[in-house]
């Protein structure tokens, strides 16, 4: 089971040679001209049967042929993907759509969909030597990548933004990562991670730049093709921050119809902050806006400066996808909802994407009667803080009888 692939530039289109230094490419300039892998899919269908696939491991490695790394027997074992598709009725009613589905990303070993790309890119740093390997997040990457670096045995440094909740910092404290505080933004964590990295030669695994991580975060686009195949959604909605998962997502389903996996791909809707929308705004304008820096409860998705637009642009229209955007107060409703009505516990960024199911129906953007998957990338424990201001008190009762102990 091996792979056939080359890179291109997701912005001139012309190919480049692995392994690209920064991982942009060398022909145009583009700051924002990520490479992309493009596999041979022919050859992937002839192996990667469904019969092929009943024989294999449940975690997202059985998608050997549409990835760019080989894990070692070790990290094979790593339960990561496979994550369970659950049906919301309940919660389809108050979002206004025919079925509602949720993929509930937080059954992955560190409670997100971040642990695709953060294995990926351990096994591509073992495989090319690497001693440490880093990261900027503003939390789920972050503690993703401490916790696969921690299974393989690898060393780990992570630039966190100021502003990271603290149970994602106690995350990847207690996975024994190097953790760096930055007192600034992601943007700025960003830029000092990436020059600490050429300075030392440590691999970077910021998603945004790296291609093999998006191929990662593919996996999940797989997996819902896999798992849904028979009756395939009419839409994938995923939150949107950098764009690397939405980009990996929409190139799973699309790679997964032209192998026979699926009839039709489903339309990819892209949901953002309504305080921070950098990549709506692109895929209406074309381009960046020059200026995006509002504010939103989502921290995961708290992303002015997006590296990857240009692919998450690319790939949503590739599947006659759009965009739409959640307000903070929708957020909430969602993160509420969800839990009262789908029993799912999702952090304020995964939540966005249930809130901007709700609002795309409105927006007569989704159809009424449209069958509907939300990405739930990233579990509500991370973020307990938000939580807990939406979540109202216990009430408060008294024991039966007089308490006995002293
Ligand atoms: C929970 C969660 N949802 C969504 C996203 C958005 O992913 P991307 O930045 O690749 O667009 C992130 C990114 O950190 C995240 O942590
Ligand atoms: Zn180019």
């Amino acid at each position: 089971m091996t792979s056939s692939w080359r890179l291109t530039c997701i912005a001139c289109g012309r190919p480049a040679e692995p392994p690209a230094s920064a991982g942009t490419c060398p022909s145009c300039g583009d700051p924002f001209a990520i490479l992309d892998v493009q596999f041979d899919l022919d050859r992937a269908a002839a192996t990667m049967t469904r019969d092929a696939l009943a024989r294999r491991s449940l975690n997202h490695w059985r998608y050997a042929e549409l990835l760019p790394v080989e894990p070692d027997p070790a990290a094979r074992t790593w339960p990561v993907g496979w994550t369970p598709i659950l049906d919301a009725p309940r919660l389809a009613f108050w979002a206004g759509c025919g079925t509602l589905r949720l993929k509930d990303e937080g059954c992955n070993p560190t409670a997100s969909f971040k642990d695709r790309a953060s294995s990926v890119g351990v096994v591509h740093a073992l495989a090319r030597g690497a001693t440490r390997i880093a990261c900027a997040s503003t939390g789920n990457a972050a503690s993703s990548l401490a916790g696969y670096a921690a299974m393989a045995g690898l060393p780990a440094t992570i630039f966190v933004p100021w502003r990271a909740p603290e149970p994602k910092l106690t995350q990847l404290l207690i996975y024994g990562a190097d953790v760096r505080r930055v007192r600034g933004t992601y943007a700025q964590a960003y830029e000092l991670c990436s020059a600490e990295c050429t300075r030392h030669g440590w691999y970077n695994r910021n998603c945004a730049i790296n291609p093999y991580l998006v191929e990662g975060k593919k996996t999940c686009g797989l997996e819902i093709a896999e798992q849904t195949a028979a009756d395939a959604p009419d839409w994938v909605v995923v939150s949107v921050g950098d764009g690397c998962t939405i980009a990996g997502i929409a190139k799973g389903l699309i790679e997964m119809h032209k192998i026979g996996f699926l009839s039709r791909v489903p339309r990819v809707l892209g949901v953002q902050a309504a305080g921070v929308d950098p990549v709506a705004r692109a895929f209406e304008a074309g381009e960046l806006p020059r200026d995006c820096s509002g504010q939103t409860i989502a921290d995961s998705i708290d992303v002015p400066v997006p590296r990857n637009w240009r692919k998450a642009v690319h790939y949503v229209r590739a599947t006659h996808g759009t965009f739409v955007r959640a307000s903070d107060d929708e957020i909430r409703d969602a993160m509420k909802s969800a839990g009262r009505l789908a029993g799912i516990f999702a952090e304020p960024a995964a939540a966005a994407a249930i809130a901007g199911v709700r609002r795309a129906v409105t927006q007569q953007v989704i159809e009424r009667d449209a069958s509907v998957l939300a990405v739930v990338t990233g579990s509500g424990l991370k973020d307990i803080r938000t939580a807990m201001t939406i979540a109202g008190a216990p009430t408060e009762v008294e024991p039966l009888g007089a308490c006995t102990s002293t």
